[in-house]
């Protein structure tokens, strides 16, 4: 999704993985399959949510790791995956060693820190030389057609408070790439995925977006007004047979971190 923060990913965790999570596969196979993703091939995904890409991971023969910020997160991925190690922690200090992996991935994770560079610094860090780091998060607003029903439900809370835009901004064209380039690595893929969302019928869509409702709602704010916003912010969206599908992009960028010089120690990494 778009809006939440970390503190509500553990506190909705269920409803994440049952509403939210398959939204990203489209990417994650473009990620997987661009990687090379295979047999034997360390894998560490940051952020890693209810463990989705995790799964496809290790479908296809990888050696499985994942972290991700939320204990109720981790509990999900874990079973999700069995095989695969999870751990809780934060993409800007994770709990593994140097030159651990052959590929790091990044799905809509690295956005929640304040300053981007420290999770790409890390992950970076844990790559192995010569190894890939793939990262994907949601294109600019204009792309994000759910963002629409999103705000609508955000907005009934007690204050309007504007959607919090880091700076630099992962969203915008090019930011990802400079930003992997900047940390020293050699931008080898990247483009735009779509990743369409759809509910079959208006109980999908209120459970759906259930997920932006603010902790607290002011008194006035009853389930007939939330069904009600919900249903006029996605009514551009609605389709002939009842149902509804929301257009979005994501961008990703995937980068190669620079082999070691023969006869260096990892202090002489780039
Ligand atoms: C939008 S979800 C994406 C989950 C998954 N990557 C996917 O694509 O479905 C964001 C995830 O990042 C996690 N997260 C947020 N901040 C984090 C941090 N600093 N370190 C690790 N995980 C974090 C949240 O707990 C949540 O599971």
């Amino acid at each position: 999704m778009t809006m939440a923060d970390a503190g509500t990913f553990d506190a909705r965790a269920a409803q994440w993985q049952e509403w939210w999570s398959s939204l990203a596969d489209p990417a994650r196979h473009v990620l997987l399959s661009l990687a090379k993703v295979g047999p034997g091939t360390r894998l560490l995904d940051v952020g890693c949510g209810s463990g989705e890409l995790a799964a496809m991971a290790a479908d296809l023969g990888a050696d499985v790791s994942g972290v991700d910020a939320s204990d109720n997160m981790v509990l999900i991925a874990g079973n999700t995956v069995p095989r695969a190690d999870i751990r809780q922690g934060s993409s800007e200090r994770l709990p593994w060693p140097d030159d651990s992996f052959d590929v790091v991935t990044a799905v809509n994770s690295f956005q929640f820190s304040d300053d981007v560079t420290v999770p790409v610094t890390e992950a970076v860090r844990v790559l192995a030389p010569g190894g890939v780091l793939a990262v994907c998060n949601w294109a600019e607003r204009e792309h994000q057609q759910v963002r629409e029903v999103d705000d609508a439900v955000a907005g009934l809370g007690p204050e309007r408070a504007g959607p919090s835009v880091r700076d630099p901004d992962v969203r915008s064209a090019g930011v990802l790439e400079e930003l992997l380039e900047g940390a020293g690595l050699r931008v080898t893929a990247a483009g735009e995925v779509p990743v369409p969302y759809e509910l079959a019928d208006e109980r999908e869509l209120l459970q759906a977006f259930a997920f932006e409702l603010p902790d607290v709602l002011p008194e006035h704010v009853t389930d007939q007004l939330v069904a009600t916003t919900v249903e006029r912010a996605a009514a551009p969206y609605r389709l002939d047979d009842g149902s509804y599908r929301f257009e979005n992009i994501f961008r990703y960028v995937l980068a190669t971190a620079p082999r070691r010089a023969a006869g260096r120690g990892a202090a002489g990494r780039a």
